[in-house]
């Protein structure tokens, strides 16, 4: 027997019921908040996440899948979206759109070489957001809100771990100071963060291995480095999220994995979680890979992440509306053509394919939670009349069958 690739997992039954709601919930919010779909390729050329993503960052030098093509094209399966997107936006000149901002929604699989465990795999799904031309910290709300408020609606009250990692001056100041207070202590920190404090010394404060060091605890406070601009852009961001309701709390050790960031950077988390999503702002990534520049912010969720959060909180059982029985043909003709009819009308419902007694379709009913049934008999039939049953109360009627599609429309 052939078994899937470590990593990889196949989308069934349950998960894959809930996989399709989150996905309908995230379509029903883009509309309303007037992001467009986009879809860019599963693989892109490897130097667009070399210096979209970051040569610094760990998902480029430790989980990237890289392959050569059958003409030695060096290619990269695709660990994250923005910089696909970017990328498209850059080649498409979507920058030359009249009103000036592109408001991006995708929903797609992604891949990175990580250890698998409990919200970690190899091939994901993430949701993701890109607002595409605007400085305003108006959009950075509506990024933060949107994906808030789609979580919540999906039954999870998450929270905002927001941080402001500045612009690129305020960023090297607190470079230069974080390296200045680490150096001395580099020898007790792990065999990766020696490795950055010369790559990239923020990368420091989202080490896993030394999170709970007094060495990074009395690290300095990147949020004190800020110039008054990006202190006071910051501010609005976190004003306006007041007036959304929004519960956000300030993390000024959140730096995130990718190294694109400026300014707002957030995650949202429910308790002590994994982060289900995580994004910020990017001012410069789009100039970097030659496009014009044009300051955009995002954010990107990880589907998995969600499912296993819905099925510990309990889910509802699925159902049916209504159920059909039927035994011998004519009865069969019946239900063929009432099933249509219940469909065309918004209904969902279903019968017996497996010719079992009556007996038994009550018994498959019942699997299939039908509120409703039709049972459907010659008699009756000759008669213009048909059967409903109540399948929770247990009350029966007889409806003429010419009124059959308003009755059960009256009761759904
Ligand atoms: P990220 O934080 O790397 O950000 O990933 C976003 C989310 O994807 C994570 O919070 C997590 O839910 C999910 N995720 C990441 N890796 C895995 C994995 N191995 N298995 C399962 N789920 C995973 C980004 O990808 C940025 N592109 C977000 C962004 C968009 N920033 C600006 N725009």
């Amino acid at each position: 027997m052939i078994i899937k690739p470590k990593g990889c997992y196949d989308l069934l039954k349950e998960d894959a019921r809930i996989y399709k709601h989150i996905e309908d919930v995230v379509d029903a919010y883009a509309a309303v908040y007037d992001y467009k779909f986009i879809r860019t390729p599963l693989f892109e050329n490897a130097e667009l996440f070399k210096r979209g993503v970051g040569e610094s960052s760990d998902i480029v030098q430790k989980e990237t899948y890289d392959f050569t093509d059958r003409s030695n094209r060096v290619l990269t399966l695709r660990p994250e979206g923005t910089a696909g997107v970017v990328r498209s936006f850059i080649e498409n000149k979507l920058y030359a759109d009249p009103s000036g901002i592109n408001k991006l929604y995708y929903i797609g699989t992604m891949y990175r070489y990580e250890r698998p465990g409990l919200g970690r795999n190899r091939e994901f799904t993430q949701f993701g957001l890109e607002a595409l031309g605007s400085d305003d910290p108006l959009i950075d709300a509506e990024i933060i809100s949107f994906s808030v408020n789609v979580l919540r609606e999906l039954g999870l009250d998450v929270t905002v771990h927001i941080n402001n990692l500045g612009g690129k001056e305020d960023r090297e100041n607190y470079k230069k100071a974080l390296k200045e207070y680490l150096m001395p202590h580099i020898n007790d920190l792990c065999e990766d963060c020696q490795k950055r404090i010369e790559i990239n010394p923020l990368r420091i404060l989202d080490c896993k291995v030394d999170a709970d060091s007094d060495i990074l605890k009395n690290a300095p406070d990147i949020l004190k480095y800020q110039s008054e601009e990006s202190e006071k852009r910051f501010k609005k961001v976190l004003e306006y999220l007041d007036y959304l309701d929004v519960d956000y709390e300030i993390d000024n050790t959140l730096v995130r994995g990718l190294d694109y960031y400026d300014y707002m950077v957030y995650e949202l988390k429910l308790d002590d979680s994994l982060a289900l999503g995580g994004g910020g702002r990017y001012n410069h990534l789009v100039s970097e890979l030659d496009g014009p520049e044009v300051p955009c912010v995002g954010f990107a969720c990880g589907i998995e992440r969600i499912i296993n959060c819905l099925k510990e909180k309990g889910l509802q059982d699925e159902y049916v509306d209504v159920y059909i029985l039927a035994v011998n043909e004519e009865e069969k003709m019946k239900a063929n053509i009432l099933m249509q009819d219940l469909r065309l009308n918004g209904i969902t419902c279903e019968t017996d394919y497996l010719n079992k007694g009556l007996k038994a379709q009550f018994k498959d009913a019942d699997r299939h939670n039908a509120k409703q049934l039709i049972i459907l008999n010659s008699e009756m039939l000759q008669k213009g009349m048909i059967n409903v049953k109540d399948n929770i109360t247990k009350e029966e009627t007889t409806v003429a069958e010419d009124e059959i599609i308003d009755h059960m429309l009256s009761l759904l």
